[in-house]
């Protein structure tokens, strides 16, 4: 099978693509852009073809489609804090994005599976979310990707695409961009910098390693049913205080770096995902939280070839701006 992923150089794409390659013999091309946190070398080691440009771009995406037998649209613009600071680019990648890369799968006629977010179905004090909950996103993040799954959907029932939506809960594990909580929370630990908790640490996510959710997305689109969304949540929710303080534990750092800071704007209490469809489908996680985050702190300590130049870069001054604080 020939596949193109589109907007490929991050941490679960590069997961994808090597679960792709390696173990279904697929050929597969990337089209990315390359903003901050696609990079180039996060897949030097998986053989694949790269399509430099803009999945909003119809040009460059009809390159890529070429003889691709489906398309895995990641529409990644991810972090929910830039989100809120800069939602342009989520409104452009997430909608206009989507709705070019529908057109072109659509005049291929092939199938178009969206890598979607427990988010758009907004925060949750009990229970779990079910594929059938109603979309309530918080966030421009969360909105713009509720757009693009609703969008999605219509391709299906209006143009009959054969089309499918994954809905992951938060990814954390190798290669991931040091935004984020848990990779956010080792490299400070590591380095004595501040780890700056919003509000009272105690908004709950269900964490699913990046390697389950990678194998969920490929298992959804070999198995999946044309027109119909999957939750593939992670086996275990934790407070984000709980996180922060295994990380310090991993890494030997002191509670004494703990700093609540003001809380995110329209911050979500909950997430949780109900993933009894994908089981039937014969997907399960494979790796429980305590196993996930110990893999994760040893990667981390051992490539620093890979973060050094993160956090000399770019990111130094999106921490600033975030933080109000400079890295040491
Ligand atoms: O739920 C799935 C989603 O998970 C994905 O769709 C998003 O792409 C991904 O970014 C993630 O969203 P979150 O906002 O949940 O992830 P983040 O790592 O930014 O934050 C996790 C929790 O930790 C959240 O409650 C906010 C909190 N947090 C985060 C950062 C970066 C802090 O307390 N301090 C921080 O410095």
């Amino acid at each position: 099978m020939r596949l193109l992923v589109s907007v490929g150089a991050g941490s679960l794409k590069k997961n994808f693509v090597r679960v792709h390659v390696r173990d279904h013999g697929d050929d597969v091309v990337v089209l990315d852009k390359l903003t901050y946190a696609g990079r180039r070398e996060n897949l030097q080691d998986v053989e694949h073809e790269f399509v430099h440009g803009a999945i909003e771009d119809p040009r460059a995406v009809a390159e890529a489609i070429d003889g691709a037998d489906a398309v895995v649209n990641f529409a990644a613009e991810t972090h929910v804090d830039r989100s809120i600071a800069e939602p342009d680019a989520f409104v452009r990648t997430h909608a206009q994005g989507t709705y070019v890369l529908l057109e072109t799968a659509r005049a291929r006629g092939v199938r178009y599976l969206q890598v979607s977010t427990d988010e758009v179905y907004g925060s949750i004090a009990e229970g779990s979310f079910t594929e059938s909950s109603p979309l309530a996103p918080s966030s421009p993040y969360s909105a713009t990707k509720a757009g693009a799954d609703l969008l999605v959907s219509s391709y299906h029932h209006t143009f009959g695409l054969d089309t499918l939506i994954c809905r992951g809960s938060n990814n954390y594990g190798p290669y991931q961009y040091p935004e984020k909580l848990i990779p956010l929370m080792v490299l400070n630990a590591l380095h004595g910098d501040r780890l700056p908790v919003y509000g009272d640490g105690m908004n709950v996510r269900n964490w699913l390693f990046v390697e389950d959710f990678a194998r969920g997305i490929g298992h959804v689109l070999e198995h999946g049913v044309p027109g119909e969304a999957y939750n593939v949540g992670g086996p275990d929710e934790c407070p984000n205080i709980e996180v922060v303080r295994r990380v310090i534990e991993l890494t030997g750092a002191g509670e004494g770096l703990i700093e609540y800071v003001t809380d995110r704007p329209g911050h979500d209490r909950r997430y949780s995902l109900g993933s009894e469809k994908v089981r039937a489908l014969g997907w399960e996680a494979q790796v429980r939280f305590a196993e996930g985050v110990e893999r994760t702190v040893a990667w981390y300590r051992d490539n620093a070839w890979w973060w050094e130049p993160i956090r000399s870069g770019e990111y130094r001054a999106y921490y600033e701006r975030q933080y109000g604080r400079a890295l040491s």
